[in-house]
């Protein structure tokens, strides 16, 4: 291709992709939309400089700005987590996950975590699978560690805290990590840990989904609960730009440090932390009237969805505490199909949701190909200022698509002329550029 043919072909995309934006109802769980303020950071000069180590004992000259504005940001994030200790330079949510790893662990060591299709994050997988199936997760083929499963119950949506007990004096992990890609009831950190310190082991949280909701004082406490540390991404409940946080006791900090740097990052992507810095700003003025919308939201989705005839999963204990939700689709399987069949057909009607495995999947013969769940969240809905109201028309959306099979591209567009009404980003300092805009720099 021509370079100049590329580069206005490239353009021309990101262009359609923002149109599209504008026109769909966004619900991928680990997703969200970020303020114009974060948007205007993202694009300082901080994107081009180096600054390794920590702020004040840089590797690199040309930090002034940089450290004041980092220092700013661990801050804000200290007292957000209520945290003695952050470092703000992991670049992701799993390399924020590997440098707890490093911290805590010594490759050859077990941990103990959720696996993928309980909720589990691929980064808190192993190497293998107990069948000896190439699984390739963060925790065993990066750092070397044995993983093993807490035990999970299918009815509750959670750790099974008696017989995990039981698997954790048994197996002795080194690191018990809590946390989740499927969230939608607090984990037993306070039982768990206990238990943890009676085998010598440290505890983690990984808070990638939640940490917007429990920064805002909702889902729970980690870092209060009996955890050493909480890591996280900084762009899914909690509104910032695609980068990684630890939040943790003052005791660890050093061996935090180390492991981020010089273990795991250089560049550690300083627009980012310049941009986080303005969204835990505006998290700490808006964040919890967003959170409690956020969970609200998600519970009446969830009943306007069960209340149409889907298998929303955990009704008898409301559906979900956080912004996740959960439906089992497998009755569709002779209709529409499954997880993976639904996902397509609701993108044609420009509605955006995510298959997801569920813990009775493998034994049904069900893989993460075309699963028997689909996922969604309310994060990104929220921040464009919707509220109960409009989950009720989102459901009936998703119902006349799934349920009365409609052809999807007749919804799609009742879909975009739903969504020309909330095309501001809420709960930020200033929302005078559009949600979805595409900002040209002439
Ligand atoms: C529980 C959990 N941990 C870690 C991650 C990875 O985060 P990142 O994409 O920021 O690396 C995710 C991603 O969705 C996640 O769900």
């Amino acid at each position: 291709m021509d370079p100049y043919e590329a580069f206005t072909k490239v353009r021309s995309l990101l262009k359609q992709h923002h149109a599209f934006f504008r026109e769909c109802i966004p619900l991928i769980a680990s997703e969200n939309v970020t303020s114009p303020a974060v948007r205007e950071a993202l694009t300082c000069d901080f994107a081009h400089r180096y600054a390794e180590g920590w702020p004040g004992e840089r590797v690199y000259a040309g930090c002034q700005y940089i450290d004041e504005v980092e220092l700013i940001c661990i801050e804000l994030a200290k007292k957000l987590f209520r945290a003695e200790f952050v470092d703000v330079r992991p670049v992701s949510g799993v390399m924020a996950n590997l440098a707890v790893y490093t911290a805590f662990t010594m490759p050859g060591d077990t941990m103990m975590a959720l696996s993928i299709p309980n909720g589990g994050h691929i980064s808190h997988g192993a190497l293998k699978t107990k069948n000896g199936r190439f699984l390739g997760g963060t925790a065993g083929a990066v750092h070397g560690l044995n993983v093993d499963y807490f035990v999970f119950d299918k009815e509750e949506m959670n750790i099974d805290v008696d017989a995990s007990a039981e698997r954790i004096i048994e197996t002795k992990p080194k690191l018990l990590l809590f946390g989740a890609s499927v969230f939608l009831f607090p984990h037993p950190v306070r039982e768990l840990s206990r238990v943890a310190r009676d085998v010598g082991a440290h505890v983690a949280y990984d808070a990638a989904h939640v940490a917007g909701l429990i920064a805002a004082g909702y889902f729970q406490d980690p870092l209060r609960e009996g955890a050493d540390v909480m890591s996280m991404s900084t762009h899914k409940t909690l509104p910032g730009p695609q980068h990684g946080l630890i939040a943790s006791k003052e005791e660890h900090a050093e061996a935090i440090k180390r492991s981020v740097f010089p273990g795991l990052t250089s560049n550690h992507h300083l627009h980012n932390v310049a941009a986080l810095a303005i969204a835990l700003a505006e998290f700490m003025k808006f964040g919890r009237e967003y959170a409690g919308q956020v969970i609200r939201n998600a519970k009446a989705l969830a009943k306007a969805l069960h209340d149409r005839g889907f298998d929303v999963v955990g009704k008898h204990k409301g559906f979900t505490e956080s912004h996740t939700l959960v439906m089992d689709v497998s009755g569709f399987k002779d209709t529409v199909g499954l997880g993976g069949d639904i996902e397509k057909l609701l993108e044609k009607a420009g509605i955006i949701v995510n298959r997801n495995l569920l813990p009775w999947d493998s034994s049904e013969g069900r893989s993460y190909i075309n699963p028997g769940g689909v996922r969604l969240g309310t994060s990104e809905v929220t921040r464009i200022g919707m509220k109960e109201k409009e989950m009720e028309r989102i459901a009936e959306f998703i119902a006349r698509v799934v349920i009365d099979r409609e052809n999807p591209e007749n919804v799609r567009k009742e879909v975009a002329d739903f969504r020309r009404d909330y095309q501001k980003v809420h709960y930020c300092f200033n929302s005078v550029t559009e949600a979805y805009e595409y900002i040209e720099i002439p």
